[in-house]
């Protein structure tokens, strides 16, 4: 297929694209660089614009013909998000519906959203699985919530299928090296340990040590992130088969949680560095447990994440945080 990536110079933009080009698809790139890179552009052709550009757009889609979209671009730090919610209705609403008209217009009708756990706001049970009320506590979930609703509308109304990836907590990095994580400035607590050990000026403290947990940190589920870049070309190949229009929604973890003590304790096996890290008050917005069900996942799409254990994760990642290539 012919495969448009929005936001293809971002962290799993890019490795989405490595893996399309890889599995013989046709890529090319529509990215601002507003915090992507471009030196991560390795695959496909490029197109640096912004999607609130309507006629460009419509000039893109004229030109490739795309069987399919991708959109990666959205911006995605939750306190940032309580700051600044106009940025995120903004980029991660309108910038989309300016992307769905112009896929409208050219009658481009498969479309893979990246969506978040964000969407479920305080999780009411132990592992989350698609049934579990949407209740969003921040502007970054409400606006990848009000995406996923105007997708369902979008189905009827114009014949749009999509299939929303709602990612857990995404990590480590292509085994390769050649992409990996690069925020600036980083605000994950895999990349951040990582970069302080590396030798990074880089404050990183422990965000609420009272949380209702075993050891009283907060527990994530961490999922490779080449294992939500499969999931994303199984979503591809699902729309392609799919008979009449649709949209689904999938929970993409691996259903195991890992407390942040015990990110740090992985991290120190791993680097062979130990770090003392001292307390903080808690991140405002941070439930004290998220983990997915991801059943359906794998029962609908076949989805089988090949990075299950913690060490192997934060492994790709600790390569490509020794020499970052951008
Ligand atoms: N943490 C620290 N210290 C740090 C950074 C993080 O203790 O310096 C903790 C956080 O409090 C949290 C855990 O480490 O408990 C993971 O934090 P991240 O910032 O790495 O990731 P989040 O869980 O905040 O974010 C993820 C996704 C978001 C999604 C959110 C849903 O990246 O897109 O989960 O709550 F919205």
């Amino acid at each position: 297929m012919r495969v448009l990536v929005v936001g293809g110079a971002g962290y799993i933009g890019a490795h989405m694209c490595k893996m399309l080009a890889e599995s013989g698809h046709e890529i090319v790139v529509l990215d601002n660089f507003s915090t992507g890179h471009k030196a991560a552009v390795q695959w496909g052709r490029l197109e640096e614009m912004a999607l609130a550009d309507v006629g460009r757009l419509d000039a893109v889609f004229e030109k490739y013909q795309f069987d399919a979209v991708m959109h990666f671009a959205a911006a995605s730090i939750v306190g940032e998000s309580v700051r600044d919610p106009l940025k995120y209705y903004e980029n991660n609403v309108s910038d989309v519906i300016s992307l769905l008209r112009a896929m409208q217009r050219h009658r481009v009708m498969r479309f893979v959203f990246s969506s978040t756990a964000a969407v479920f706001g305080e999780p009411q049970s132990d592992f989350i699985d698609e049934q579990h009320p949407r209740a969003p506590i921040n502007p970054y979930g409400a606006s990848k919530l009000t995406v996923e609703r105007m997708l369902m509308d979008c189905v009827s109304a114009y014949g749009l299928s999509s299939v929303a990836l709602r990612y857990f907590n995404a990590a480590g990095a292509d085994p390769s090296s050649l992409i990996g994580e690069s925020h600036q400035p980083e605000t994950h607590l895999i990349p951040k340990l990582l970069r302080r050990v590396a030798g990074e000026d880089i404050e990183v403290r422990i965000f609420g040590g009272d949380y209702p947990t075993p050891d009283g940190t907060c527990i994530r589920d961490y999922v490779h992130v080449n294992d939500l870049c499969s999931a994303h070309l199984l979503a591809l190949n699902r729309l392609r088969e799919m008979g009449s229009p649709t949209f689904e929604a999938f929970n993409l973890g691996n259903g195991q949680g890992y407390s942040v003590k015990e990110i740090i304790t992985a991290v120190a096996r791993t680097t062979g560095k130990k770090l003392d890290l001292s307390v903080d008050p808690p991140r405002h917005g941070d439930p004290a447990r998220l983990v997915a069900d991801g059943s359906l996942a794998k029962a609908a799409l076949g989805w089988m994440p090949k990075y299950t254990e913690i060490a192997d994760i934060i492994d790709t990642a600790w390569r490509w945080h020794r020499q970052p290539r951008y």
